[in-house]
């Protein structure tokens, strides 16, 4: 379990997702992402279907508890480079009650770290550059990874170096629900 710091310490710990979890997360994704103008079906859809694929990755997807509650999840997955390996994130949520008090923050730095930790050479995702940047992700046309959807040029397409980054593929990079064979 990783904890937030003591100093404002809030009642929350971020942990591995079990199978038990799983309601708990759609409900929370669901309702991170539905607003005036999204309905959030496409990332429900995401978290389903990746499961559904057995394709989360074992300590990749994390969750943050608080008071038996879950309040923000975040889902790795591999994500394909031409029959190499990066590792896809999609998506990352926190309950609406929960924003910015450091939840997705905490999220994220410990999946980045236990992915380094795993041997991954870089992780990818698509979101907000203002929000990814502070957790060291940058484009990722420049550095050879593309998203078709998107193009090469997209500033949302990012990529966060880790250690064995330079033995990191370059090419198209698919998500696990876009490969013909999952
Ligand atoms: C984006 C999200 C995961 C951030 O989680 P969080 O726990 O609120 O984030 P943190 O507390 O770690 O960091 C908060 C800071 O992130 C920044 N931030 C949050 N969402 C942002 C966004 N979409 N774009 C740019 N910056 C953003 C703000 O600067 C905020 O600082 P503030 O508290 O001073 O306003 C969360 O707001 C969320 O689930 N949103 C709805 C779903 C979503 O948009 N997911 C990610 C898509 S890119």
């Amino acid at each position: 379990m990783t904890e937030p710091a003591a100093e404002g310490r809030a009642a929350w710990a971020v942990r591995s997702a079990t199978a038990v979890d799983r309601d708990s997360i759609l409900r929370l994704v669901e309702a991170a992402f539905t607003g005036p103008d999204h309905d959030a079906a496409d990332e429900v859809a995401i978290v389903a279907e990746t499961w559904s694929l057995g394709k989360a990755i074992e300590d990749l997807e994390l969750v943050a508890e608080g008071n038996g509650s879950i309040v923000g999840h975040v889902l790795g997955a591999r994500g394909d480079v031409g029959g190499d390996a990066v590792l896809a994130i999609a998506p990352l949520a926190v309950a609406p009650a929960h924003q910015h008090q450091g939840v997705g923050s905490a999220l994220m730095t410990e999946l980045l770290s236990r992915a380094d930790r795993q041997g991954w050479p870089a992780a990818v995702l698509l979101g907000s550059p203002a929000y990814y940047r502070r957790f060291g992700f940058e484009p990722a046309g420049p550095l050879g990874l593309v998203y078709e959807p998107v193009g090469p040029d997209s500033p949302y397409f990012q990529v966060r170096r880790l250690s064995s980054f330079p033995h990191a593929p370059r090419g198209v990079v698919r998500y696990c629900w876009e490969t013909a064979e999952g």
